[in-house]
This record gives C-alpha cells, structure tokens and sequence, in this order.
C-alpha cells in the first residue's frame, strides 16, 4: 500500500427540493490507501450505492470534495469525467451486465473499443479462471462464471481502483466466497483498490477497512488489522 487513492471530503448529495429534499449522502467524509480492500456497509437506503457511484463518476456531489488519484473528481465536467471513468474505474454490477449476444471473450474485448491500452482479452479471462469459457455464451455459464467474466472486463482496462456494487448479491454463497476471494486478490495482489458495496456484515470480516454507514451519515470506519480470510467467514 502506497498512499491515499480516495478521499471524500463533507460530501453532501441530496434530490429534490424544497419539503421534499432529501440527504441520500449527508456530509460524509473517509479516505482509502491504495490497495486496500474496503466494504461500504449498511443498511438499504443508508446511501451506499450514493456514494459508489459518485466515486465511480456517475453521479456528482450536491456539496464537498471528491479527489481521487489526485483528482478533483467532483469539480470534473462530462467529458473529463467520461475519460476518468475509462481510465481510472473498473465497474462490477449485481446482474453483471454482460451482453448476451456476445461470448465471455467478446464482452472482454469491448472493453477495448472504450479504452486505449487494454489489456489482452484472454490474459484477463486466464486471471479470474475462465480461459476455458471463452467461447461461451452468458446464457451458457453460471451465475459465478458470469460474474468473473465481468471482473475480467473491468480489470481488461487495467483500473487503479475496482468498485463492485452487491457483486456476490445475486450468488449463493459458495459462489460468492469465491468471487469475493478473487476481488481480495486483485487487492491485495495486484495492488488494485477494490471496494464493495454490501448489505452483507460477513463480508466487512475481510476487509481491510469497512466504512458503515446509516441515514446517509457515516456512522464508524474500522480498521482491520488482521480481516479473516474467505474461508474463515460463514455466511
Ligand atoms: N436518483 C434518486 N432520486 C431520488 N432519491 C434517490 C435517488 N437515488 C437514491 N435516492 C434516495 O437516497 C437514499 C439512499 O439511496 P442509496 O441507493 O444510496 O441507498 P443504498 O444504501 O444503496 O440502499 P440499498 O442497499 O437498498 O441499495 C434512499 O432513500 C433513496 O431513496
Ligand atoms: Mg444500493
């Protein structure tokens, strides 16, 4: 681990106005190493996903200071963020979001349509174990398959920092230990920042650093100094 990556400063995101006006995020403020794999916890609606997509440059703050990398990410205008986006942030979903029509190797390889400098296709699929996948279809893999598939997607443009939002929430739990041990070893690793969205407390045991969150506010960020390995949590 090498220094700060990310760091949200009082950072405020509200909709709508007036008696509506509601605070999804309320001045919230954490910072994240390099390297580090980090769980943002909490319950639905505490204004998780709020805060990952801020981060990921799909939203921007009503108030604060985002920076990331050195960046200035909430003061970034369409375009810059676009490019920031592309270059610095790989995204993994709960439904993994492959296209159907495409085989494993051919949802990877879009990647380098949107990217210069991606990454080889195959190396990537080789990385999360699916070399033998390649020519399969999304309809024709597992639940787990497809969303390593998808990891092998958002590594392929070789991303400084990883966001998944719920990526084992549409796993059983065999399946999602497994994909979520891949997601630590890209941290811990490849030296990629990874950090997850979850509901699931279990899962913060292996984490470096989980941020909890309730009603938008950040409620307690825990270091871990020794997070349990994969095989070590039930859930
Ligand atoms: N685009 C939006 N317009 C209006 N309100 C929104 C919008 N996005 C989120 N909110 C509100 O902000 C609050 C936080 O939402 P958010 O999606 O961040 O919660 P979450 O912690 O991800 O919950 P879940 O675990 O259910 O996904 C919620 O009350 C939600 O209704
Ligand atoms: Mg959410």
């Amino acid at each position: 681990m090498s220094g700060t990556i990310v760091a949200f400063k009082d950072v405020v995101r509200t909709y709508g106005t007036g008696d509506a006006m509601q605070r999804a995020v309320d001045h919230v403020s954490f910072t994240i190493e390099e390297g580090e794999f980090v769980v943002i916890l909490g319950q639905s609606g505490a204004g998780k996903s709020t805060v990952l997509n801020m981060l990921g440059g799909m939203d921007k703050p009503t108030e604060g200071s985002i920076m990331v990398d050195g960046e200035e990410v909430s003061s970034m205008n369409d375009r810059q963020l676009s490019t920031y986006r592309g270059d610095k942030i790989g995204f993994i979903f709960q439904f993994y979001n492959l296209i159907p029509s495409l085989t494993a190797w051919e949802n990877v390889a879009l990647t380098r349509d949107i990217v210069r400098d991606a990454k080889d296709p195959d190396e990537m699929l080789a990385l999360v174990g699916l070399s033998d996948h390649r020519n399969k279809f999304p309809t024709q893999m597992s639940g787990g398959e497809q969303q390593r598939v998808s990891i092998a997607r958002a590594l392929c443009k070789d991303p400084r920092i990883l966001i998944g939002d719920e990526p084992t929430g549409a796993l059983d739990s065999e399946t999602g230990k497994l994909v979520l041990k891949l997601l630590i070893e890209m941290s811990h690793e490849k030296n990629k920042t990874v950090i997850v969205v979850t509901h699931n407390a279990d899962i913060a045991k292996c984490a470096d650093k989980v941020i909890r969150m309730k009603n938008g506010k950040v409620r307690e960020i825990l270091t871990n100094e020794k997070p349990l390995s994969v095989e070590e949590v039930e859930w």
